[in-house]
């Protein structure tokens, strides 16, 4: 069969990591989801006591940085010298340091090389902001998906709620909408819909319905990449 390579970029909070391990699961291919690689990289920086300015110390930081990606049933997860990082990752001042670190370009370049490292030898489905503009620029797929801005922060505030019980929809779109910004608008790779990007907009669908119309688009392109659901579990049924 011929190579798959799935890129599923987008805005924070548009579903992305639930629809691309959904879709990984359906397809029998791998997940990895490359945001996690950031906030691994702020947390470590965090740890240290640095701040987003002090570049240089991220930079000697970053140099040493143990950071594998361990994938076993429930996924995927990281580790830092070892130690798996599981929610730590996914506290709001994380996401806020993810997308401070991402814009160091000593960053995105480690970052990058072991994305493409992990994605050489295998089919997967792979999610971020630059996955299909920069970081597998040939993928046989390239999805963006979308959604309004007050439907994003409501699904991240449901996650949230349990990591942080003072967030309010309004502290999580202001966040959503500071980081929106800021991952656009960086000068090395930033959030862009190509026009080879498939733009989906989740904004009035469950998260069903979004994986089927993910799967309707690739078995579109890729028919013999459908499976029976025998296979798949029943993955595909929904
Ligand atoms: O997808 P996420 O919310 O876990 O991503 C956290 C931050 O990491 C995001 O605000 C920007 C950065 N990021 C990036 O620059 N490039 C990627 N491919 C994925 C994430």
């Amino acid at each position: 069969m011929k190579r798959l390579r799935i890129a599923i970029d987008g805005p924070g909070g548009a579903g992305k990591s639930t629809i691309a391990r959904r879709v990984a699961r359906a397809l029998g291919i791998a997940y990895l989801d490359t945001g996690a690689m950031y906030r691994a990289a702020g947390l470590a920086a965090a740890r240290q006591g640095l701040e987003p300015q002090d570049e240089a110390e991220i930079e000697a930081l970053l140099e040493t940085l143990d950071l594998t990606v361990v994938f076993d049933e429930e996924g995927q997860d990281i580790c830092l010298d070892g130690e798996r990082l599981g929610d730590q990752i996914r506290t709001p001042e994380a996401s806020r340091w993810a997308s401070d670190i991402s814009r160091l370009p000593a960053c995105r370049h480690k970052m990058v090389a072991l994305q493409r490292r992990l994605a050489s030898g295998q089919d997967l489905v792979m999610d971020g902001r630059d996955i299909g503009s920069y970081v597998l620029p040939d993928a046989e797929i390239k999805i963006y998906l979308d959604a309004s801005l007050e439907e994003r922060a409501r699904r991240r505030l449901k996650q949230e709620r349990e990591l942080d019980p003072q967030a309010t929809l309004e502290s999580v779109a202001r966040d959503l909408a500071w980081r929106d910004r800021q991952d656009s608008e960086r000068e090395l790779a930033p959030l862009v819909c190509t026009p080879e990007h498939h733009r989906l907009d989740s904004t009035a669908n469950t998260a069903d319905e979004t994986t089927a119309a993910v799967l309707a688009w690739i078995y579109s392109q890729y028919p013999e990449r459908i499976r029976s659901d025998q296979e798949t579990g029943g993955a595909n049924g929904g």
